[in-house]
């Protein structure tokens, strides 16, 4: 099976169905890291609701309507990034992310997230890639200023889980900004 290193170790890969029990076992180390941010480390609590996460993103994959890869470290499968949303009707897409705590503070969520915004934008002509994150997640928001993306608002809250009605910021990057902060990078 195909895998995009990452650097140090880590690999951007595909997950499916069959990987469930895998699956759940790092949702389970992800569970109390990201579960205030990301009501997926939640709802799924066993392999049954792992493998309908992935069922549910193996037909969107074949919609081409969302996709989700497996970032793993030295073969251990340690995070999640996904087109939650990929409309190519508004060449526009949505990123989410996660990881187990054991994996944060190395830069690979924003290698792999540069590696989709790359996808996205010169493979399949995304205009627009949105990173959706609650006022109060520093390190997501970190990783949207990480990547150049803008703050275009916020949505006065919009998000209510886990009893805290969250106010969801929302940043995006456009081509044209994408493609002038990778020609810079390559300088
Ligand atoms: C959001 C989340 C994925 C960010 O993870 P992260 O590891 O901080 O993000 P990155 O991969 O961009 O890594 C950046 C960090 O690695 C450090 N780093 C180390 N080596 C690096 C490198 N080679 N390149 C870039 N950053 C590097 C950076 O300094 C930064 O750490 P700092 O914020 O303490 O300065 C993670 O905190 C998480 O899973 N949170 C819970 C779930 C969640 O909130 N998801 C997002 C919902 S919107």
């Amino acid at each position: 099976m195909f895998a995009i290193s990452l650097g140090d170790g880590a690999e951007l890969r595909p997950v499916e169905p069959w990987q469930a029990e895998e699956f759940l076992e790092h949702i389970e180390r992800a569970r109390e890291y990201a579960g205030p941010w990301v009501p997926l480390t939640v709802n799924v609590k066993d392999v049954e609701s792992a493998r309908a996460v992935l069922q549910n993103y193996a037909d969107k994959q074949a919609a081409d309507t969302g996709r989700l890869w497996a970032v793993r470290l030295d073969g251990t499968l340690v995070g999640g990034v996904l087109f939650r949303i990929f409309d190519t009707s508004t060449e526009s897409c949505e990123v989410g992310v996660w990881l187990e705590p054991s994996a944060a503070g190395r830069g690979l969520i924003s290698r792999a997230v540069e590696v989709l915004v790359d996808w996205a934008v010169e493979e399949r002509g995304m205009h627009r890639v949105e990173w959706l994150a609650s006022s109060a997640n520093h390190r997501s928001i970190g990783v949207a200023k990480r990547l150049g993306m803008s703050r275009d608002g916020v949505l006065r809250e919009s998000f209510p889980w886990q009893g805290v009605r969250h106010d969801m910021e929302v940043w995006s990057v456009l081509a044209p900004e994408w493609r002038a902060r990778r020609a810079a990078d390559h300088r």
